[in-house]
């Protein structure tokens, strides 16, 4: 039996996508190998969001390198957004290098694996859903499911829409019929992934249309199926009736990952955003609305071309009145192929590094400040396995999607209840309530 290694790096698309190439593998007879020396076939899933992605990447490469001069019978395949983003030069500059693929052609690796193709071979269209694939799920009791591929925005600093192509929607009913095998395979929570999920649904067939917000509901009404996350609305297009979901739909948890950016009207034209500062604003004016306990987080951008102190300090501001419950924050990083790593005006990089101290500083108050909310309530954990800090303890996540550790005896995939006792900025600490399980 032949034997594959996998190294997954990027984000949650790249981890399911990387399920995906798991399953199709075992299905042509490959077992996975737990390192790289015991493998026939060395596979990376790489992603080319920011350039650290793209070093970690080469130092990996090195070793798959050497591996293969040690034993030329080995294959050494790279799929995902680098690997796309390099595609004219992938086998220039890495020979020892069999076969590379982008995101829309995962399906390829099995073609060219069960073929006698001796030469280095790149697949680089964009056909469509790696949902189609039989999937290993790394985690019996989450699981992602794909709702789109592709993103039809421009953001101007993002190489996305180069590596994944034009949004394509997946048929609701393909998504439901996933979505009712995994439950009924035990699995409690799912995370729908698209880049821009709230438009979903736009581009299918009249007569199949369906919006977001009604994909939830269905989904919702799925039996078995106790917690629905997304990742990401955008907040050109989130509606209120996406929001409202978060009141009304039972599964719907309380999180909203909004990503903001920037908070300076200017620089988010400058981003091609699409929305200003107002506009995002009112969105999570009615989130508060409309679902006053929700967490909200973001991903936020710090120097980018252009932006000044006065860009810098409106971010500061929305972060202030905003309070994220957690914030992803980023220095921008220009990447290949994009507007704006040809922009005038790129900042130097102690004037980054500063704003982005100040930016975490005032994400990391709030977050604590914020999760102070939860302690001395009981709330419903989704048990994931042994805490990682205390292995006596459990760990598991709330429906706010903060970590919790906690005592007690809950087994993983079940939903406790547990009363929180403290809460850092990332987690929480707590008990479980016994007496509530046994009445
Ligand atoms: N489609 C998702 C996010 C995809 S990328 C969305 O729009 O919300 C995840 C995050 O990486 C982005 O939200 C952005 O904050 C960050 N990012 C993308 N390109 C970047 C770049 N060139 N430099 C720094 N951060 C970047
Ligand atoms: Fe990139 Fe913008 Fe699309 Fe997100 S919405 S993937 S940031 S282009
Ligand atoms: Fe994801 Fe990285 Fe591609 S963040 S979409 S794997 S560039």
């Amino acid at each position: 039996m032949k034997s594959y290694h996998l190294t997954t790096f990027g984000c949650q698309m790249n981890e399911h996508d990387s399920e995906r190439m798991k399953g199709m593998l075992e299905s042509i007879g490959y077992a996975e190998a737990p390192d790289r020396e015991g493998a026939d076939l060395i596979l990376f899933n790489t992603c080319s969001i920011r350039e650290k992605a793209d070093n970690r990447l080469v130092g990996h490469l090195g070793e798959a390198k050497r591996l293969k001069t040690e034993d030329p019978e080995r294959v050494i395949g790279i799929g995902g957004c680098w690997s796309q983003s390099m595609k004219e030069q992938v086998f220039e500059l890495f020979p020892f290098v069999d076969v590379a693929f982008g995101p829309g052609q995962v399906h390829k690796l099995a073609e060219f694996l069960t073929s006698d193709s001796l030469t280095a071979q790149g697949y680089f269209e964009f056909e469509g859903f790696t949902g189609h694939l039989p999937m290993k799920r790394e985690r019996e009791f989450q699981a992602w499911v794909q709702i789109s591929v592709g993103c039809n925005c421009a953001c101007s600093y993002c190489i996305v829409p180069s590596t994944r192509g034009r949004e394509v929607s997946r048929p609701s009913g393909e998504i439901l019929a996933e979505v009712e095998r995994l439950a009924a395979d035990g699995v409690r929570e799912v995370t729908l992934l698209g880049q821009n999920v709230c438009s979903y649904g736009r581009d299918l067939p009249k007569g199949a249309k369906t919006s977001f917000a009604e994909l939830l509901s269905s989904v919702d009404a799925i039996d078995g199926l106790e917690r629905i996350r997304y990742t990401s609305p955008h907040p050109k297009d989130i509606r209120e009736d996406v929001i409202r979901a978060h009141a009304e739909l039972a599964s719907v948890c309380e999180h909203i990952h909004l990503p903001l950016q920037s908070g300076s009207s200017r620089v988010l034209k400058a981003m091609r955003r699409t929305y200003n500062q107002e506009r995002y604003l009112d969105r999570v004016a009615t989130i508060r609305d409309l679902v006053p306990d929700c967490a909200v987080t973001t991903d936020i951008i710090v120097g980018f071309p252009g932006e000044t102190d006065a860009d810098f300090e409106e971010t500061m501001e929305v972060v202030e009145q905003v309070r994220y419950d957690s914030a992803f924050t980023f220095v921008f990083s220009p990447r290949r192929g994009t507007l704006a790593a040809e922009l005038e005006g790129q900042l130097p990089h102690p004037v980054k590094r500063e704003r982005m101290d100040r930016l975490v500083g005032a994400v990391q108050r709030h977050a604590t400040d914020r999760a102070q909310r939860f302690v001395g309530r009981t709330m419903e954990v989704l048990v994931e396995g042994p805490s990682r800090t205390d292995p006596a303890k459990l760990r598991g996540r709330t429906r706010h999607n903060k970590t919790i550790n906690f005592a007690g005896v809950a087994a993983p995939g079940e939903l406790t209840e547990v009363e929180v006792t403290s809460a850092t900025s990332t987690t929480l600490a707590g008990e479980e309530r016994l007496l509530a399980r046994l009445g």
